[in-house]
């Protein structure tokens, strides 16, 4: 079990997760199956629907609406935060953790830390373009074993399918046949889920790859992480109906068209997500930097960073 700035997952209490959209769920999904009951633990989940997807947008400013997300998560009291988007821990994770006052985790480390102990050689990785541009995944694996071969294919035309609602139709199939070709010419052993919106691709991949009579290993850094953290593996992804009553849900974007996708992608209703603001998001930003002890910002540095 991996330790979280000396906090343990016994004492963490609740965890803020975010990304662009819906793609956290599958990282929030991953820690609930870690649960005996839903009441255990307590989630504080938003997803910037409105300005999704991130993974064609420049570091600056996919690490300012991060500082934003926090900010707002920091308002509930939250003990941990997931970067439950690997766009942003590529972009700028090291930003994060100095930004906030509770510990950050990523899925970055984790995985790494699972190809490298499953002894694993060869490694596809699905990510974001810009994810896959910096080549955040094999410069983490080959930090720990320089010996793995590692593919990593930016995939932009897949995080739309997920939040469009469609991650079990033909058209995702479609999608993802020539990005696993890629990977198949560099003969991986197994495939990552780079970016956090394609676990729910999941039948749509196992179909492709039985198409094209290619077995590998897929692997889910969302549950890597869930592992690490909890000290706990499990076979198979399980949730109760109540599973997400103690997940507080919002988005940047329309509250009953993100409920609606994300009944979807977990497989049941969901409660009402609340819809977040982009005056809300900027407020929490400058009250978050009015909290802090440092030097205090002119209200002129505050006024651009917020809207930037
Ligand atoms: N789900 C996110 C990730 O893991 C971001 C996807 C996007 O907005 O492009 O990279």
């Amino acid at each position: 079990m991996i330790q979280v700035s000396g906090l343990t997952w016994r004492n963490i209490q609740r965890i803020g997760l975010f990304d662009s959209g819906v793609g956290g769920l599958s990282v929030l999904r991953s820690l609930v199956s870690r649960l005996d009951h839903s009441a255990e633990k307590e989630f504080v989940y938003i997803g910037d629907t409105l300005r999704c997807p991130y993974g064609d947008r420049p570091d600056k400013q996919v690490n300012s609406y991060v500082k934003q997300l926090t900010s707002w998560l920091l308002q509930h009291n939250i003990d941990a935060i997931v970067m439950a988007c690997n766009t942003s821990a590529a972009a700028g994770k090291d930003e994060l953790v100095a930004y906030s006052p509770v510990p950050v985790l990523d899925l970055l480390d984790p995985t790494a830390a699972f190809i490298t102990q499953r002894g694993i050689k060869k490694v596809g990785v699905i990510a974001t373009a810009a994810t896959a541009k910096k080549k955040a995944f094999t410069s983490t694996i080959k930090s720990i074993d320089p010996g793995v071969h590692v593919t990593e294919v930016g995939c932009p035309l897949l995080v739309p399918i997920v939040e469009g609602g469609k991650a079990d139709s033909e058209e995702a199939q479609e999608a993802l046949r020539p990005y696993v070709q890629q990977l198949i010419e560099n003969e991986v052993e197994a495939i990552v889920y780079g970016c956090t919106h394609y676990p729910f691709l999941d039948s749509a991949l196992k179909t492709v790859l039985q198409q094209l009579s290619y077995p590998a290993l897929i692997i889910d850094p969302a549950d890597c992480l869930a592992t690490a953290i909890s000290g706990k593996s499990v076979s198979t992804l399980h949730w109760q109906t109540d599973s997400f009553s103690s997940t507080k849900f919002a988005t940047t974007g329309d509250g009953e068209t993100f409920a609606r996708v994300a009944s979807r992608c977990l497989k049941q209703n969901i409660g009402p997500v609340a819809s977040v603001s982009m005056s809300e998001l900027a407020d929490s930003f400058v009250i978050r930097k009015l909290q802090k002890p440092a030097a205090l910002p002119t209200p002129i540095q505050l006024a651009s960073e917020a809207v930037s």
